[in-house]
């Protein structure tokens, strides 16, 4: 798939997610098969350009090019100036965000708010695309809501701006993140636009990406919650599209020495503070389906330093390294099994024990 100039190793995106897509989330997802992300939001606000938060998002130190950062906002000077600051600051793609059902967003009629009102979307989309000369990029979703479906109208009035690429999360703003994904909207819009079409929402599985691409003709694939605690599913994507076959999951070892590397990175981009808490939500994300996971995310949560952090998760891969060679995600009967008795003798509650007691080990020895 090319954006403007630059042609990606794949077709697989890391939808940008707030709190999730950092520097050192999708940089990992780049190395794990990715060949491409879009930086978390960056508001248009000047006013919000010195927070540390707006300095973390516009850090891409290190981050393989081509460089992604989304805008949002409803005002086009204000969205031509931030695409401008940006691009000063290091972004080769500009991404606008029309996509998001946020409140926080959409109250400042911004984000998939701006879908009901096409001029507007029209006057955004030409300053911004008149403000830089990097390719700037569209995410919408299929509407505001059911009785207002215009991503046809959308996708046709971005490609008249210059868009260079759309992507489409097949859900109206009203919809939220509930109901089956439109992948019979997105087709329509890729059959509507020359411009390349990424398609958004649901895919969790290499099969699941092969029927999508199928169903909807896109271009690419745009793939965010299943992606969380999950960065080699990209890779395993690829790998599937490429070969018909599915891949092992990543063995204890080398998931071992990719979350401690993610680690890493992550306490020291956030420092140690948020650091240690923020790296929670990655930690407990990774750990959903594996065995054991309840455990050591109950000891996880107790490690007050990053040290002891640290500690834990080495512990807990101590454990899991002396019974599995391959990551030991639980089967769905295993997980329905832990749902209906979350505290019981089944679904691996075995490891649970042993994660339980390594773990207090680690946090007492740190
Ligand atoms: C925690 C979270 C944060 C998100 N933040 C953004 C955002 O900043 N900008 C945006 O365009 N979409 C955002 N989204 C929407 C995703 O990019 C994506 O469109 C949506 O999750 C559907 O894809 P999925 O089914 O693969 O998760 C966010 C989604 C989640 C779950």
């Amino acid at each position: 798939m090319r954006i403007g100039p630059y042609l990606l190793p794949n077709n697989l995106v890391v939808a940008p997610m707030a709190g999730v897509t950092d520097r050192p989330f999708r940089s990992l997802c780049k190395r794990l098969g990715a060949g491409y992300a879009v930086s978390e939001m960056v508001a248009s606000d000047p006013r919000l350009y010195g927070t540390d938060k707006s300095r973390r998002r516009l850090d891409h130190r290190g981050e393989a090019a081509p460089i992604a950062v989304q805008i949002a906002g409803a005002d086009p000077l204000r969205l031509a100036e931030a695409a401008r600051y940006n691009v000063a600051r290091g972004a080769q793609i500009v991404d606008i965000n029309m996509g998001c059902p946020a409140k926080k967003v959409c109250n400042a009629a911004a984000g998939s708010a701006l879908l009901a009102n096409e001029p507007l979307v029209a006057a955004i989309l030409e300053a911004v695309v008149s403000a830089v000369d990097v390719p700037v990029t569209l995410k919408v979703r299929t509407g505001v809501h059911p009785g207002a479906r215009n991503a046809l109208t959308i996708a046709r009035i971005a490609e008249d701006a210059g868009v260079a690429a759309l992507t489409v999360h097949g859900r109206t703003r009203a919809c939220g993140f509930s109901g089956a994904v439109e992948y019979g909207t997105i087709a329509e819009v890729k059959r509507a636009v020359a411009i390349p079409v990424i398609a958004n929402g649901d895919v969790a599985t290499p099969e699941g990406a092969r029927d999508v691409l199928v169903r909807t003709g896109a271009d690419g694939l745009m793939i965010g919650r299943a992606a969380q605690g999950r960065p080699w599913i990209f890779r395993e994507i690829a790998h599937f599209l490429a070969t018909g076959m599915r891949m092992p999951p990543p063995t204890v070892a080398e998931a071992r020495a990719l979350i401690l590397a993610h680690l890493a990175d992550h306490h020291a981009f956030y420092g140690p503070e948020a650091g240690l808490r923020t790296a929670r939500k990655h930690l407990g994300w990774y750990t959903a389906r594996w065995v054991g996971g309840d455990a050591f995310r109950h000891t996880m949560c107790a490690a007050d330093t990053i040290p002891a952090q640290v500690a834990v998760v080495e512990a807990y891969f101590d454990v899991l390294a002396r019974r599995h060679v391959q990551l030991p995600y639980r089967t769905e009967a295993e997980e329905d099994i832990v749902r209906a008795d979350p505290g019981g003798s089944r679904g691996g509650a075995a490891v649970a024990d042993d994660v339980a007691r390594a773990g207090s080990e680690g946090v007492v020895a740190s």
